[in-house]
């Protein structure tokens, strides 16, 4: 029997929606989701208002989204202008450095004047409306004020993860053909500097890139760093004169709002591309509901903006509701253990929102580095990216939350924009390692090997069968990608690449991804992405890398490599090999193991069978089941013999 915990009815009794209303707001959505959103449509103020609320195919060959699609409005008014009458002196972002003395805050009439005047200084360097703009920075107040510059202009944002290597920045700026890169001197990282713009410089010198005509740069550790004039420009020189007046961009609904790149199974990251009416409803009403969010409550979404969680609910989201949010340049463990727990005291954070792999890293330090703080402020836990295992769950529960606050654990991805499986705090019981039931306007299912939906309790892959506003348009540039990969597995419906179980309540508990995409710290990689990197070495010949199960970061990488002719195996290799990785992708992609083998299991057809390579990594070298299909049998029984001990 799983363990269930009741929502403390201190809480209960105060949250937006409780089981009724769930219930009942629930059906609703599903029986008439045109009825459902287009009153839900108004959580946000639109330019032009909307007459048409859906239209979508979810069937091959014709794919296609759209909501709202006769509106329009403005992302950047939504999370700033209109909330000046009533807020204009509440703290909009409160920004803690990685370096605990540094700290800054900005109003919601700050942080107006200064997007009004970035997207003035945009203007100036010519960007408009639809331009694609790379932004690579650390976690610094400007990263939000060029998010929301841009949206204020029409233009496209596309953030890159901050420890993403130049070339990994390169690739993506290519793909988008961005015409603007904005950066910072450099950023901090448990005290260690990273050097945003030479990574930035670097990626730059890719002879391939033409459309990039400039680079702004933010300064934030002050050092002098390496200058090309005429196309780089200081973000405080850009903006010093110009007007703080700059009215936001009538957008169309369906016009785009951002690119973010994300790994699959096959192939270069996609660019999963987001629009502005549907994103903006889903992200503020998911906020509202899902962590119960109430008037001048502090939130703290820990997560890069660099990753969609960043985007939504780090950014989107929580300003969209006029929330008070705080940013968080550092890391859990510097300057030691307790620092999210200072922080959370320091603030008063009311809900915190995190990843699996910060609770198992701090769990291992006990409790005492959390207790020393005062966590009263907290009303509301959540976490995502990653299954979270149930010892984690409590822990979270009980030392963290102190046995007060519910944990939202919440199910989604990049390409479905904003939550869409989780608890609703005020309406369902908890047990550890489920995310419970599907948001308002969510049709999940799952279905078998022969892609029949099941009916009632039972595991399978998971899948949504109707659109909801936040949910990905396409793969920028590459509709045909978007078609296949996500609605060509199962007619008719958006494929997650997830599996799951489904309880006897209806409840959901995620089991993992079933393609080759890894959570690494719940950081996204594809497989196949690290092995070409790694085949593209002059000193390998074949490579594949596999998940296998890490106490701390959830998955790691064991990669298996056959040399190149005449090549052999050192330690030093193994040290080139793993620095290579970091080079091409950057930290997260360093693999934690290397085998050395003299040939990788395939049948007879050439496949390489992964399932074998998996049980190897996981160390489990007597559970490989069926190998009659290999084509050479012995290759199994070396890579058994060598298989590395832990
Ligand atoms: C993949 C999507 C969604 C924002 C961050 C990740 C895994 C995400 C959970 C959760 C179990 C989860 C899935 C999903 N995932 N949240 N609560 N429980 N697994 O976005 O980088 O696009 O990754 O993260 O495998 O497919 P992403």
């Amino acid at each position: 029997m799983n363990k269930k915990y009741k929502v403390p009815s201190s809480f209960a009794n105060k949250a937006w929606v409780d089981k009724r209303k769930y219930d009942e707001l629930y059906a609703w959505s599903i029986e008439d989701p045109i009825g459902f959103w287009k009153e839900h449509g108004q959580c946000i103020d639109w330019i032009r208002p909307y007459s048409k609320i859906m239209d979508y195919s979810f069937v091959p060959p014709n794919v296609y989204i759209k909501w709202y699609e006769d509106g329009a409005l403005n992302a950047c008014a939504n999370c700033l202008d209109r909330h000046l009458d009533t807020r204009r002196n509440q703290i909009a972002i409160y920004w803690e450095g990685d370096n605990p003395k540094e700290k800054r805050t900005l109003t919601y009439g700050e942080l107006f004047r200064e997007v009004s005047k970035f997207a003035n200084g945009l203007k100036k360097i010519g960007i408009k409306k639809g331009d694609r703009v790379a932004i690579y920075l650390p976690m610094i107040p400007e990263a939000v004020v060029s998010m929301l510059a841009c949206a204020r202009l029409g233009a496209i944002h596309s953030v890159v993860f901050g420890g993403f290597s130049p070339e990994a920045l390169a690739k993506r700026i290519l793909d988008c053909e961005a015409k603007l890169v904005i950066t910072a001197d450099e950023g901090f990282r448990r005290g260690q500097m990273i050097s945003f713009k030479q990574n930035t410089d670097k990626a730059l010198s890719d002879k391939e890139i033409k459309t990039v005509e400039n680079v702004i740069v933010i300064k934030h550790s002050r050092n002098n760093v390496p200058w090309e004039r005429g196309r780089d420009f200081w973000y405080h020189e850009l903006i010093c004169d110009v007007s703080e007046d700059c009215p936001p961009e009538a957008v169309n609904a369906e016009d785009p709002l951002f690119i973010l790149y994300t790994s699959g199974s096959t192939g270069t990251p996609k660019g999963v591309l987001h629009t502005t009416g549907g994103y903006m409803v889903y992200s503020a009403l998911t906020f509202k509901y899902i962590f119960d969010y109430k008037e001048e409550e502090i939130y703290w979404c820990t997560a890069d903006i660099g990753w969609i969680t960043g985007h939504t609910y780090g950014v989107y989201g929580p300003l969209a509701a006029g929330a008070t949010t705080l940013l968080f340049e550092g890391v859990p463990d510097y300057p030691d253990v307790s620092r999210y727990w200072q922080i959370v005291e320091s603030y008063k954070v009311n809900i915190l929102y995190t990843a699996p792999t910060a609770l198992r890293s701090l769990m291992r330090y006990g409790s005492e580095p959390v207790t020393r703080y005062n966590r009263s402020s907290l009303r509301l836990l959540g976490t995502v990216g990653e299954p979270i295992d149930p010892t984690s769950w409590e822990w979270y529960y009980r030392v963290v939350g102190e046995e007060r606050c519910p944990i939202v654990d919440t199910w989604w991805q990049t390409e479905t924009g904003g939550i869409v499986l989780s608890p609703l705090p005020g309406a369902m019981d908890l047990k550890p390692g489920s995310v419970a039931k599907p948001f308002f306007g969510i049709k999940a299912g799952l279905i078998d090997k022969n892609c029949d939906l099941l009916e009632g309790p039972g595991e399978g892959s998971l899948v949504l069968s109707t659109s909801w506003p936040g949910q990905m348009r396409t793969v920028y540039r590459n509709h045909q990608r978007f078609v296949e990969t996500y609605f060509s597995r199962c007619h008719g419906t958006f494929f997650t690449d997830d599996g799951a179980r489904r309880d006897e309540d209806g409840d959901y508990w995620i089991t993992g991804r079933v393609d080759d995409v890894i959570k690494i710290s719940g950081h996204r990689l594809g497989t196949a992405e690290i092995e070409s990197v790694m085949t593209a070495h002059p000193k390998v010949s074949e490579s594949a890398v596999v998940a296998f199960p890490h106490k701390i970061k959830g998955s790691g990488i064991y990669l298996f490599i056959v040399l190149a002719e005449g090549e052999k195996p050192s330690n030093q290799l193994t040290k080139d090999l793993k620095q290579w990785a970091r080079q091409k992708i950057g930290p997260i992609a360093a693999p934690d193991f290397i085998q050395w083998t003299e040939g990788l299991p395939k049948t007879r057809s050439g496949k390489v069978m992964r399932r074998i390579l998996r049980q190897i990594a996981a160390n489990q070298p007597n559970d490989l089941g069926d190998t009659s299909t290999l084509s050479d049998p012995d290759v199994v029984e070396d890579l058994i013999k060598h298989r590395l001990n832990r």
